[in-house]
Formats: C-alpha cells, sequence, structure tokens
C-alpha cells in the first residue's frame, strides 16, 4: 500500500522523485527512500517518517543537486516489518547491484527467504520485499540471465500482488517496471521515462500514459521501451493514453491543515458535483448513457466500497430505496470479493471511492465485471483505477482531497448518489415532476452550509469539553444513521477516541451498557417523523447519566433541557440536513484531534488509499 516514483531521462532525477512522493504520500507516510544510479554506483536514501524528513536527509547530504542517472522512490506503509529505516525502500540484494522498490505483498516469502538462506544469502530486512529483491540477485549473479532475464525469472516465482520498478548498476542504461495486482502507470515523454502507482506523480510532466495491465512489464533501454508479458518475452501493442486531467498544487491556503480547508471548501465541491447535472426536473449524468437503458431496468442494486465510502453507500441505499423503490444491498468490498454474493449480468453494481485505487474495491468491480454485472464507477480520480475497471461512472468534482480522513469527497459522493437516486425514480414514474423539481432544486439548500460553517466557533468550544472522553456513541435514525457511522469514524481517524455509531434504537442492545457519566452521546435530531421516537432514545441515555450532544434543526424546548450540548442548524430538507450534520461532526471531530495537538491530515496507521487488501 505504498506509493511508487521512477524517472529515467536526462534531468536530476531527484527532484521529480520528491515532488512525486509528496503526491504519492496519501497512500503511507510510515518511511521513505529513494535509489538513484550515479556515476555507476547505487546511492540510496531512507528515513523513517514523512516525506519532508526524506527530502530534508537528502539536501543534507548534499545529494539532492545531482543525479545524472535513473532513480526510484518510495513512500511506505508497512505491512512486514516495522516501520524503520531498515525496513524502508528502496531495497538492495546481497551484492549490492540490484535495487527495488515494490507495493504490494509477496505472500510466498517465507519458502522463498527459507531458500535463499540455504544458498548463503543474508537479509537485512523484515521485508518481503527484500524477499523478491534478494531472489532477481540470485538469478542474476549466477551470470546466465541478463537483468530482464532475472526479474522475469523471479516474478514467475512470486505470488500475491505487485508493482515493482528495478533498478541494475551493471546495466545502468535499463529500468524495468512490473505490475500483478497493484496498479503502476507509465509515462512517456521523447526521451524520459516515468513510472507511478498513479498519474499523480507524472501528469505535470507528461500527458502520455501506459496503464500497464495486469502481469505486464515495461522494460526501458536507453530511449526506447516495450511492453512484454511477464510471463513472455514478447513485445505487446503500446497503448499510450492522452490523459488530459490537471492536478493541482498543494496549497493549504490560510489554514493550518488540508482537513480544515477541504471541510471548508464543501460549498462549491457539491456545487461544482451537482452543477450541470441537475436542471429543474431532469437530472444529467452523462457518464451513464451508454448502460442507462439496463441501469434503469434493474431489479436490484448491489453498492460496494471501503470506509467512507461505504457510509456513503449506505445513504445510497436508502435514497435509492426511498424514491426509485429498487432494493440495494450494501457490502463492505472486502466481503463483497469473498462472499457468494448474487450477482448476474442483470445485476448493476455501483463502487464508490474516492481515491480510485483502493484493492478491495477494485476487487469487487473484477468479480462484478467477471458475472457479467454493469459496474458503476462513483469516484473522484480520473484516470483511477476504479475509473478504468467500470463499464461507466460518475465523478465526484471535489479537486484532490488531502487530508487522510475523507470529507469533502463523502459530501460529493452522497450528492451523486441522490441524484441517481431521482433520475431512477424518475426514469421509473416513481416520482411526480413537481416533487423531482423540488428535490432538484439545491441553490437555496446549499447557501446554508454556510451558516453552519459560521458556527464553527461554538462546535470548537463544545469539542474542546469532550477532548478527554475515551468514548463516544453517535446516533441517529434513517439516513442519519449512516451520518452515525461516519461522524463515528471521523472522530477514531484522527483523535483515536473510540466511538462507535449505531441506529439510535438499536443502542439498547448492548451499547447502553457502556453508559455513564463520563460517555458523550451524540444524537442527530432533524425535526421528522422519527422525531418523537428518537426523544424516547435520548431519554434513556439521560437517565443513565450519559452527556447528550444534540445536532438538530429544531428550537423545541424539550432538547434544550435533555442536551448538555446542542447545535443547532438551519431548517432545510431531509436530504440536506444529511450534509449539514455531517460537516458539523466533521468540524467537532477536527477540533477534538487539534486540542490533543494531533496531525489530523497524517493520523498514525492510516493511509489515504488502502492498496492492499
Ligand atoms: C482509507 C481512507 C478512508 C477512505 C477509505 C476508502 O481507509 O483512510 O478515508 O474512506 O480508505 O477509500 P476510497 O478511496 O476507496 O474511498
Amino acid at each position: 500500500m505504498c506509493g511508487i516514483v521512477a524517472y529515467k531521462g536526462p534531468k536530476n532525477c531527484y527532484p521529480i522523485l520528491i515532488d512525486g512522493l509528496h503526491r504519492l504520500e496519501y497512500r503511507g507516510y510510515d518511511s521513505a527512500g529513494v535509489a538513484c544510479l550515479n556515476d555507476g554506483k547505487i546511492s540510496i536514501t531512507k528515513r523513517r517518517g514523512k516525506v519532508i524528513q526524506l527530502e530534508q536527509g537528502l539536501k543534507t547530504d548534499g545529494k539532492f543537486q545531482n543525479c545524472d542517472g535513473p532513480g526510484i522512490a518510495h513512500t511506505r506503509w508497512a505491512t512486514h516489518g516495522k516501520p524503520n529505516q531498515i525496513n524502508a525502500h528502496p531495497h538492495k540484494d546481497q551484492s549490492g547491484n540490484i535495487v527495488l522498490v515494490h507495493n504490494g505483498i509477496i505472500e510466498n516469502y517465507n519458502p522463498i527467504k527459507k531458500f535463499l538462506k540455504s544458498k548463503k544469502i543474508k537479509f537485512k530486512s523484515e521485508t518481503d520485499t527484500e524477499v523478491l529483491v534478494q531472489l532477481i540477485g540470485y538469478f542474476f549473479n549466477k551470470g546466465k540471465l541478463n537483468f530482464e532475464q532475472s526479474v522475469r525469472a523471479a516474478l514467475q516465482r512470486v505470488d500475491g500482488a505487485y508493482a515493482i520498478v528495478v533498478l541494475n548498476k551493471k546495466e545502468p542504461d535499463v529500468m524495468i517496471a512490473a505490475r500483478k495486482g497493484s496498479p503502476l502507470v507509465l509515462g512517456v515523454k521523447d526521451n524520459e521515462f516515468f513510472v507511478g502507482s498513479d498519474i499523480s506523480p507524472i501528469i505535470k510532466h507528461t500527458q502520455q500514459i501506459v496503464y500497464l495491465e495486469d502481469s505486464q512489464m515495461a522494460i526501458i533501454k536507453d530511449d526506447e521501451y516495450k511492453i512484454t508479458s511477464i510471463d513472455k518475452d514478447v513485445s505487446l501493442p503500446k497503448k499510450v493514453e492522452k490523459i488530459d486531467f490537471k492536478i493541482d498544487d498543494y496549497d493549504k491556503g490560510k489554514f493550518k491543515y488540508f482537513m480544515h480547508k477541504e471541510i471548508h471548501e464543501q460549498i462549491d465541491t457539491i456545487s461544482n458535483t451537482i452543477t450541470g447535472r441537475a436542471k429543474k426536473d431532469r437530472v444529467y449524468l452523462n457518464g451513464l448513457l451508454e448502460y442507462w437503458a439496463q441501469i434503469k431496468e434493474a431489479d436490484k442494486i448491489f453498492i460496494t466500497a471501503c470506509g467512507t465510502s461505504w457510509h456513503a453507500g449506505l445513504i445510497g441505499k436508502n435514497l435509492i430505496e426511498r424514491f426509485a423503490k429498487i432494493p440495494v444491498h450494501v457490502e463492505y468490498a472486502s466481503e463483497f470479493r469473498y462472499n457468494k454474493t448474487l450477482i448476474d449480468n442483470n445485476s448493476v453494481v455501483i463502487a464508490i471511492s474516492q481515491s480510485g485505487e483502493t484493492a478491495d474495491t477494485l476487487a469487487a468491480i473484477k468479480k462484478a465485471n467477471e458475472h457479467g454485472a454493469i459496474t458503476v464507477g462513483i469516484c473522484n480520480v480520473p484516470g483511477s483505477s476504479v475509473s478504468r475497471e467500470t463499464n461507466c461512472g460518475i465523478f465526484t468534482r471535489c479537486g484532490h482531497e488531502v487530508g487522510v480522513a475523507s470529507t469533502k469527497a463523502f459530501t460529493a459522493q452522497i450528492s451523486i448518489l441522490y441524484l441517481l437516486a431521482l433520475k431512477l425514480a424518475a426514469s421509473n414514474d416513481a416520482i411526480s415532476k413537481a416533487s423531482l423539481r423540488s428535490h432538484l432544486d439545491f441553490s437555496e439548500n446549499i447557501k446554508k452550509i454556510k451558516n453552519v460553517l459560521k458556527k464553527e466557533n461554538e462546535i470548537k468550544k463544545i469539542a474542546l469539553k469532550y477532548k478527554n472522553a475515551n468514548d463516544f456513541l453517535y446516533l441517529g435514525r434513517g439516513l442519519n444513521f449512516p451520518i452515525a457511522l461516519e461522524g463515528a469514524l471521523k472522530l477514531k481517524e484522527i483523535s483515536y477516541i473510540h466511538a462507535e455509531g449505531y441506529p439510535a434504537a438499536e443502542m439498547k442492545h448492548g451499547p447502553i451498557a457502556l453508559v455513564d457519566k463520563n460517555m458523550p452521546n451524540v444524537f442527530i435530531v432533524p425535526k421528522d417523523k422519527t422525531y418523537d421516537k428518537i426523544i424516547s432514545n435520548i431519554e434513556e441515555i439521560k437517565s443513565r447519566k450519559g452527556k447528550i450532544i444534540i445536532i438538530t434543526d429544531s428550537k423545541d424546548k424539550i432538547l434544550r433541557d435533555l442536551a448538555n450540548d446542542l447545535i443547532l442548524v438551519p431548517k432545510t430538507n431531509h436530504f440536506m440536513f444529511c450534509h449539514l450534520a455531517t460537516i458539523v461532526l466533521q468540524l467537532f471531530a477536527y477540533y477534538i484531534a487539534v486540542g490533543k495537538n494531533l496531525n489530523v491530515d497524517q493520523p498514525r496507521n492510516l493511509a489515504k488509499s488502502v492498496t492492499v487488501e
């Protein structure tokens, strides 16, 4: 689950690699490293921690200015072996000839390691990656195979998922990249070559992109390259695509953290996502056009995703069932990929992913495609694997989301799902034109986000009161149950406080046992048909002395009397209330984490995009 960037060309590789690593840091930030072939020698620099530490290390060592050969770089999210400098990539083989970066997991590393140890090869790190580079080195140093043949021989013996880039100081004019399971992209520009885990480190240098397919290798030699399968040295066609996509530069503006900036961007990101797609009484989702005839006929829809995107899926279920009256099954992608899910060629499978690179979500899409289902992606990153692997899709238009805890992507995802539910309803005559028109009139409601953002100081004060709590319960009903899950997840991710989301009434079946005078309980309470019921749930917690925090659009006195703290959001419709409550919960989690002096953009142990199983 790491980030890879590599460069071969006439320029000094360090600035290109370091800029690329910053862009890939969302994939992991335990440690980072870079290797460059310079004057026939391999020079490796690694640091535990973030890319900035590596960058400083290179500058202090005086290396940054100068490398005339190819270079490879890596930012790590530890799987095998602790996140320390020794386990950081790049890794070398024992002879010091071969150097490699790797994303993925070599599943059969144990027997290979045993075999290599029996050949007197000594290991320095605890990683599965070192096993692979040692195996390549083993074949190469026997002297019978050249570099390319050695890489091929080694890859044919490993199981698991990988994306790798390898250099060899004995063949300094060659750089080899290969992938199986994990994505890898090649950028080409005259005599320059770029390799990346995705296009983000490449696109500012070239728009000419080759997406390596599964089990393919790219062998770059001098100013030429060829694409082959890992199994056979037979050149395959080079499918060069021109990708017209701009990646924003990283800029926090007036904010200290990207997460804070991204929370504030939501008026724009929701508007951008809706603009042009909701017009009077019609919904336009042009990305689905080709498959719409089949999609609207679906008698059941599956939604699959991970993390925050899965919470958006739960909202999607509620909306599609409510408006379009089509049953929806929502499943974690990690379960979907292995469960006996009943999909066939009449099924529609919607995969939701901010990054478009989450390994489990991609595997779920693959399974759905193999079963002949129509796959629909809801994704934020054009050119990403999800956008490429699905039959059709809709982009959330959020721009780059940098904070690891997803914020603006979530509200954009649920906006798309709202439009999709309404479009399905309209296509199936399940909604009147008048009702559709009123649902699609977002203009006034979106402005209400501003009112919530103006309450930031009030939310901050309340958050700081609770920053030392050990456990939180988040409770909501209907559409607001997923919002409770999402609120709890935000708090866990960035503040490391244990938090659970529950349907408000369900808390009687277990969680209420945890409630005491120290436990804050966050209730999401719109004035809707479950309002009276949820008041009873609040009473149940109150009578056990739990602390009550209420987010509501109701000015009723009874809520003020029950609440220890209450955040009032403007009156709007059911759906927009979800957005407003979400933003309150994002700010609440944010200020608790900041109050605890934590790095909210890069919380411990997490990564923005989880590219391993
Ligand atoms: C990681 C991130 C979450 C995200 C999840 C799914 O766990 O930390 O913020 O919701 O992956 O990511 P995706 O890019 O597929 O939405």
